[in-house]
């Protein structure tokens, strides 16, 4: 039975905060449902969660005034067809490698969000994407991997975030895949946290009578639980000090990026950042900007519409940066801002959403209007943080193909169409002619694959492509593995 010290303390707590209605229906729940509701409301920072419902739901902080007059585009290093330095770029990508086998760098996949948008049952990470074999997203990021853990003749580890609402069932689903050919021992999951969700006006929502809405607090959650879960700990074991961040819903990124990680270290970085051009000027993607001498992502929703629009001299976008969500972080950096104590926290933002709950006359309401504040933290805020920030150009289709939602932008769709895309560019670099452009009709209904454990990316194809040594005809089916 619960110490009714306990339970009175804890009551008088939520009344202080004003969130005494979290206990309505406490003495209708079973003594085991007393007992796990308590813990529950016990794991909660109360006082986190007054100051965030002040600052972000009833609106009683003032925010600090932003100068937009002095935000400025973020300097980026171009690529070499871009104009940038192909030598620089040789050098960084000959650093990479020699750091990868080091056995220095990891990889390092946030997969704990909800993934509302896709309407998906499951841990997205088991979402299917490719074409042709039927891959999902996991199986993809294990055979890229696989494949830099080949080429560079190291194991690298890989680790990979999920949270109370897919830890289980993601465990699941690598152990039900033999870990997608990895070894076991490269893999280390663990949970981030969670945080209350409220109604609009700050109340804390119940999922049921006797447990509290609580939602993945962000992937800027990562950060805080890298350091409380023991991964960096792990990674300062085993002399690790470069991960490589990516989320689970973009199977085009290049887990392992040489070039990248070379210039990481190169300059001596604490987290590094990968942009590609806008397609457009009101594309939704984040944006990289300098303000008072430090880099930035910049929300397209905060930003004003005509300043996205900018054109300079030359007719191109001024604010082009789009943030695609890689970047490399120096293991010393995510303890510095990741540890209980520090000073350096990032900021929770607050995402209003529908959110199901349990009415005060104790009934399950599914609401059809916005109702509830889900509060999170964003990785890039760490960007204005950290030292030595370098962001380095991306090309699109070896970097970005998101699958967010279950039809039109960023779909499964239209990201199987951009892996066709890749795999004809890929050929085409390896002076293989096809019948066929990433642009033409033909690819309407034409589909092969590149299996990513053949090569982790267009240098690596050109080199296993010239030594396959019986290269298969490219017909629709053919996959090249
Ligand atoms: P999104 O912002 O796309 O959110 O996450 P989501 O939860 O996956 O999808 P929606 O918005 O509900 O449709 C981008 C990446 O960040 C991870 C996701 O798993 C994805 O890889 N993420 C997001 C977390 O790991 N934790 C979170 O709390 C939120």
């Amino acid at each position: 039975m619960v110490a009714s010290k306990t339970v009175n303390e804890t009551k008088e707590k939520l009344s202080d905060l004003g969130q005494e209605h979290v206990f309505n229906f406490y003495s209708k729940l079973s003594e085991a449902e007393q007992k796990t509701f308590l813990e529950q409301v016990q794991s909660i920072d109360l006082n986190e969660l007054k100051t965030q419902v002040d600052r972000l739901v009833l609106g009683n902080e003032k925010e600090a005034d932003f100068n937009w007059d002095a935000l400025k585009p973020a300097d980026y290093i171009s690529l070499p067809e871009n104009g940038g330095d192909s030598a620089l770029w040789e050098k960084a990508k000959s650093l990479g490698e020699s750091v990868i086998k080091e056995g220095r760098v990891a990889a390092f996949t946030v997969a704990g969000g909800q993934g509302t948008r896709l309407g998906y049952d499951g841990p997205k990470g088991t979402f299917v994407v490719t074409p042709l074999s039927q891959k999902s997203l996991f199986e993809v990021f294990a055979n890229k991997i696989t494949r830099a853990s080949e080429r560079y003749g190291v194991a690298i580890p890989w680790f990979i975030m999920t949270s109370a609402i897919n830890h289980k069932t993601t465990i699941e689903a690598f152990e039900a895949n033999n870990y997608f050919g990895m070894p076991k021992e490269s893999l280390f999951f663990f949970s981030q946290a969670l945080f209350p969700a409220v109604d609009l006006n700050g109340k804390i929502l119940l999922e049921e009578k006797g447990k509290v809405v609580m939602t993945p607090n962000g992937h800027g959650g990562s950060l805080r639980a890298l350091v409380d879960s023991g991964a960096t700990e792990k990674m300062r074991k085993e002399g690790i000090d470069v991960l490589s961040y990516f989320q689970v819903d973009n199977p085009l990124v290049s887990c392992i990026d040489p070039a990248f990680i070379g210039f990481h270290v190169l300059n001596q970085s604490e987290l590094s950042s990968k942009m590609i051009p806008k397609a457009y000027p009101l594309e939704k993607v984040g944006i990289f900007c300098q303000y008072e001498g430090n880099n930035l992502v910049v929300e397209y929703s905060d930003m004003p519409k005509a300043m996205q629009e900018l054109l300079d001299e030359n007719g191109e976008i001024v604010f082009r940066s789009g943030s695609v969500a890689i970047h490399l972080f120096d293991r010393d950096f995510i303890e510095r801002v990741g540890s209980a104590s520090s000073a350096d926290k990032l900021p929770y933002h607050k995402a209003v959403k529908k959110i199901p709950f349990i009415n005060g006359s104790g009934e399950y309401k599914s609401p059809k209007e916005l109702n509830g504040v889900k509060f999170e933290m964003f990785v890039f805020d760490a960007l204005s943080k950290a030292n030595n920030t370098v962001i380095i150009e991306g090309l699109r289709n070896d970097n970005f193909s998101p699958v967010k939602n279950a039809d039109g932008i960023d779909s499964p769709k239209s990201c199987q169409k951009d892996q066709l895309n890749q795999a004809i560019r890929w050929l085409n670099a390896a002076d293989v002619e096809l019948d066929i452009s990433p642009e033409g009709n033909k690819t309407k209904d034409f589909s092969f694959e590149i299996n990513y454990r053949f090569a982790m990316d267009e240098e690596d194809f050109i080199n296993q492509w010239n030594n396959l040594k019986n290269k298969p005809t490219i017909e629709l089916g053919t996959i090249i593995e």
